[in-house]
């Protein structure tokens, strides 16, 4: 939001959040008052309040960020991940074709595509079948193919985008990064599922941030763009990373039962971006460095979450 909010002056740009557990307008204070923002709170899937929105303001772009995002909250419950991110899509696409949007830009995640193997050598690629492997994907998966039949069906000006995991400020603490970072600050244990070999592609958010406005205005109607940044680590190491740099002991990491169908590897091929004219500029050394500052500056942002209501969360989820 601040992106597009900086950049875009001449923009009059809507943020369309219903604020739940992870929502959160104190990330906006510095862009608040600026005449080219505005907020508004609703459900996207709530039919009348979105039809009745987009008949009034007539938007000509819609960049769909909103869905629930976390995997272990859809292993615990499956069904508000297909209200929000396939129902509340399937909303959202209604109101774009009956107004008649520019371009629909709906923002995907690479694990639609399941899990890779270990070989180094294989990427997800825009070709690559879908093949989700938990509740949050499978509801990730099935609202791309809505976004594609919208297009195919009734000629909706669509982009669909797969990132790999994100990092950087503002990062709800349920995350592998920011819980990490947090815990260690607290010298709590930090919870690493099964041996720690599982592996991600971490793309800084200020990468997606410029892959997303690229995509929205020169991205090719009706193409998949994937978005990753060849920034492969296993999660042991991402651990270890932040405990080394925050100068604490390796004895912090705890070892626990696996995340039920948890995915080997995901890992990304972002030619078709690239030839685009998207990089990403973010080395993962200097973006988890600049994170790790960010949350030590903003120790009060994340210490009110961890004592808020994500503790009942934390303790189904890890135990007490
Ligand atoms: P996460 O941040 O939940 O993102 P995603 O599941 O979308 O990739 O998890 C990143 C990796 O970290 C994933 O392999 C699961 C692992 N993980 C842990 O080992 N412990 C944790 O407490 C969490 C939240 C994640």
């Amino acid at each position: 939001m601040q992106y597009m909010v900086n950049k875009y002056l001449q923009y009059d740009i809507y943020n369309l959040d219903l604020l739940t557990y992870a929502g959160d307008l104190t990330k906006h204070k510095e862009i608040e008052s600026r005449d080219n923002y505005y907020f508004v709170k609703a459900d996207i899937a709530d039919r009348e309040a979105i039809v009745s929105l987009f008949e009034k303001e007539k938007f000509d772009y819609v960049v769909h960020f909103a869905a629930e995002s976390h995997v272990d909250r859809s292993i615990l419950d499956p069904s508000t991940f297909v209200r929000t991110n396939v129902l509340g899509t399937q909303v959202l696409l209604d109101a774009a074709k009956q107004i008649g949007v520019s371009k629909f830009v709906h923002v995907s995640t690479d694990e639609v595509y399941g899990e890779l193997n270990f070989d180094p050598t294989t990427f997800f690629t825009e070709e690559t079948p879908i093949k989700p492997n938990s509740p949050y994907s499978a509801s990730k998966a099935s609202s791309d193919l809505l976004v594609r039949a919208y297009h195919e069906t009734f000629g909706l000006p669509i982009n669909i985008t797969r990132c790999s995991n994100n990092y950087g400020p503002y990062h709800f603490p349920e995350k592998l990064i920011p819980l990490t970072i947090s815990r260690v600050l607290n010298n709590q244990k930090v919870p690493v599922y099964g041996d720690g070999r599982n592996i991600r592609d971490w793309l800084h958010v200020i990468d997606h941030c410029a892959a997303i406005d690229l995509v929205l205005h020169e991205g090719l109607n009706g193409e998949v763009y994937n978005i990753g940044g060849h920034n492969e680590r296993t999660n042991l190491e991402v651990v270890k990373t932040i405990i080394a740099t925050l100068g604490k002991s390796e004895d912090l990491i705890e070892f626990v039962k696996d995340r039920l169908g948890h995915d080997k590897r995901y890992a990304i091929d972002p030619t078709k971006l690239e030839a685009l004219g998207w990089k990403p500029n973010f080395k993962f050394e200097t973006g988890i460095a600049q994170t790790i500052q960010w949350y030590l500056d903003n120790e009060e942002w994340w210490q009110r979450i961890n004592s808020g209501e994500y503790k009942t969360y934390f303790e189904q989820q890890y135990g007490a």
